[in-house]
């Protein structure tokens, strides 16, 4: 059995960053407010002219220094974004050309928020199938640049960052006790277009800015990922005691503890950073797992389940040992 196996993970996150106290200045708003309905206490901003493929490409290098490997082992990038810096090409491209890498391809994913998952699945797919050995797994965002500053309900929830891991093809048993990625549960329906997008375009001639309707959003989430979670584990016969760590997508502490309740996973078993990046995308879940391993929580061997839910809706996880 081939496995999609962690060789290295990294990260980065923009210099600027900027406290909730900040917000108080040109909102109506209040750090209190912040803090108790997100969880979020600061997020980073990248600095102008600071693009997602930059953002990304610093993540890249990270977990590639972490794998001790050279750019030109990797056969594939898969960038999960919503942000990229312009239409076309896609900022998968631009990463490779900065890594200085020519060969191989390089390709975006865009789910929004659950952008991670889906890009590890089809990381995954591309290596057991054959097509790849080396594949770098991103996940970068600038969501700073589709704020609409005047709305408080939602330019306070989000921040800049990007993520990384590098996934290397390795002969496994076929059993849970392999490492690497294990399951994987990708779902999507547009039915629910309208309580998460932006409202513009290449079609419609603009740019646009976030749009959320934040108690819909936040009514399917806590369901729809402890449904995904438990999907990926009946996939491989495995049960929630099982998992070391779940490493969810950081929208908003209420979510994360209410999916781990919905899980019956203790709290100490989950990996927080939403109170130090707020709500970074496709970004999170890499960021999480690069800050979760330098705190020292997971370690090798570990059985890690991620999940998240964003724009579409879509949603999705997938169970990695690590
Ligand atoms: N500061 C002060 N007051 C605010 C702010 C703010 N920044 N934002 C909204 N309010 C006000 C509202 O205007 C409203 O006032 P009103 O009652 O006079 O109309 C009041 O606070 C309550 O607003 P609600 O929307 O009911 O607040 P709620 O407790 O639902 O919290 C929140 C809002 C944090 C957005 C919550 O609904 C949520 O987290 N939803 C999930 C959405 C999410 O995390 N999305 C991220 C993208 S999707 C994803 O990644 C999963």
């Amino acid at each position: 059995t081939i496995r999609a196996t962690v060789i290295g993970v990294g990260h980065y996150l923009p210099d600027r960053i900027v406290e909730n106290a900040e917000f108080e200045k040109t909102l109506d708003t209040s750090d209190e407010w912040i803090r108790s309905r997100s969880g979020i206490e600061r997020r980073h901003f990248a600095a102008e002219g600071q693009t997602t493929s930059d953002l990304g490409t610093r993540a890249a290098q990270a977990a590639l220094a972490d794998a001790g490997i050279a750019a030109d082992d990797i056969d594939a990038i898969v960038l999960a974004t919503s942000t990229a810096d312009l239409t076309f090409p896609s900022a998968a491209t631009m990463i490779q050309t900065n890594l200085g890498m020519t060969r191989g391809f390089a390709f975006d994913v865009q789910a929004v928020c659950a952008g991670f998952a889906y890009a590890l699945a089809n990381a995954n797919a591309l290596i057991v199938s054959g097509q790849a050995n080396r594949v770098l797994v991103i996940g970068a965002e600038t969501f700073s640049r589709l704020m609409d500053w005047t709305d408080r309900a939602t330019c306070v929830l989000f921040g800049d960052g990007a993520g990384a891991l590098v996934l290397e093809a390795q002969t496994g048993t076929g059993t849970n006790e392999d490492r690497g990625i294990l399951a994987t549960d990708l779902n999507s329906d547009g039915r629910y277009k309208d309580i998460l997008y932006v409202d513009g375009g290449v079609s419609t001639h603009s740019t646009g800015h976030l749009r959320m309707q934040g108690k819909e959003v936040f009514r399917h989430a806590v369901e729809k990922l402890a449904s995904t979670a438990n999907a990926s584990m009946a996939k491989i016969g495995m049960t929630a005691d099982e998992i070391d760590w779940i490493v969810p997508h950081q929208a908003n502490i209420r979510i994360i503890n209410g999916t781990a309740k919905k899980l019956g996973l203790p709290l100490d078993k989950v990996v927080v950073t939403v109170q130090d990046h707020g709500n970074t995308s496709a970004a999170s879940i890499p960021l999480a797992l690069s800050v979760g391993k330098e705190r020292g929580q997971i370690k090798p061997g570990d059985m890690v389940v991620t999940e998240a839910i964003g724009g579409g809706l879509a949603w999705g996880s997938v169970i990695l040992r690590w």
